[in-house]
């Protein structure tokens, strides 16, 4: 089954929006996705409609309990922090074999699509050792790069791009989502990247864009990821 990391330049810029837009896509057009949030830091359970485990099992039209929480997100910590650090907190440590199988195991699930978001940007550590990175090449999934449109994101996004290339990575797609008040166009931001990053896919994603329509950018990601 065709399996899709979900990555960024940082956090809070678009990974988990940009997913559920996908999967809310392609279930209008009759695609199975299977979501997963394997690891989620700053994870309240009396909040969680409005973690990124929540929001992806609404998009995924899945109910919010226990259960379809640690399906799939079985790495919750509290502390808002990088894993690595979240995890210190409560003297646990990530074990990223663990994680590696779990994510093998995601991606054969029977459906359509597995999509797999990740935490903050690609060199986020998750253990002593190991990064994002670390965990997409295990994995040799191909990547969907989230990236902003503020002031500096074009270097943010570029530098992203250059780890990912030079580790072998199979970066299929850029999504430029639209950073709220940012008084640099969409556009300028998106073509700029595409000048330098080459042989890539972009698109840019407006503010509170809708999903399902016709017009969707989301149509546009999921072709360009090749999963329509
Ligand atoms: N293109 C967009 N239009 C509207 N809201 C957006 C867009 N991109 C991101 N957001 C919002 O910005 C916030 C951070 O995005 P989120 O997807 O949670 O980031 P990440 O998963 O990378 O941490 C969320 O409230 C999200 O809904
Ligand atoms: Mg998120």
């Amino acid at each position: 089954m065709a399996g899709l990391f979900i990555t960024s330049t940082g956090t809070g810029i678009g990974k988990t929006f940009v997913t559920a837009g996908l999967i809310e896509y392609l279930r209008s057009q009759g695609r199975k996705v299977n979501a997963f949030k394997p690891v989620i830091s700053g994870f309240d359970p009396r909040a969680a409609d409005d973690s990124d485990t929540g929001i992806l099992l609404s998009a995924m039209g899945r109910p919010l309990n226990d259960a379809e929480i640690e399906r799939i997100s079985p790495w919750r910590f509290a502390a808002p922090l990088s894993p690595d650090m979240a995890a210190a907190r409560e003297k646990r440590v990530l074990d990223f074999d663990a994680l590696i199988a779990f994510s093998q195991s995601a991606m054969a699930s029977p459906g359509d699509f597995t999509l797999i978001e990740g935490v903050g940007g690609v060199m986020v550590p998750l253990d002593r050792t190991h990064t994002i990175l670390d965990w997409i090449k295990a994995l040799d999934i191909p990547v969907l790069l989230v990236a902003g449109s503020y002031l500096g994101a074009i270097s943010h996004t570029l530098s992203a791009v250059a780890v990912l290339r030079q580790n072998g990575c199979s970066l299929e797609t850029i999504v430029v989502s639209e950073t709220a008040g940012s008084g640099v166009s969409l556009d300028d931001t998106a073509g700029t990247i595409s000048r330098f990053a080459r042989n890539v896919g972009i698109v840019a994603v407006p503010r509170a864009t809708n999903t399902t329509t016709n017009e969707s950018p989301f149509g546009l990601i999921a072709e360009s990821c090749g999963l329509i």
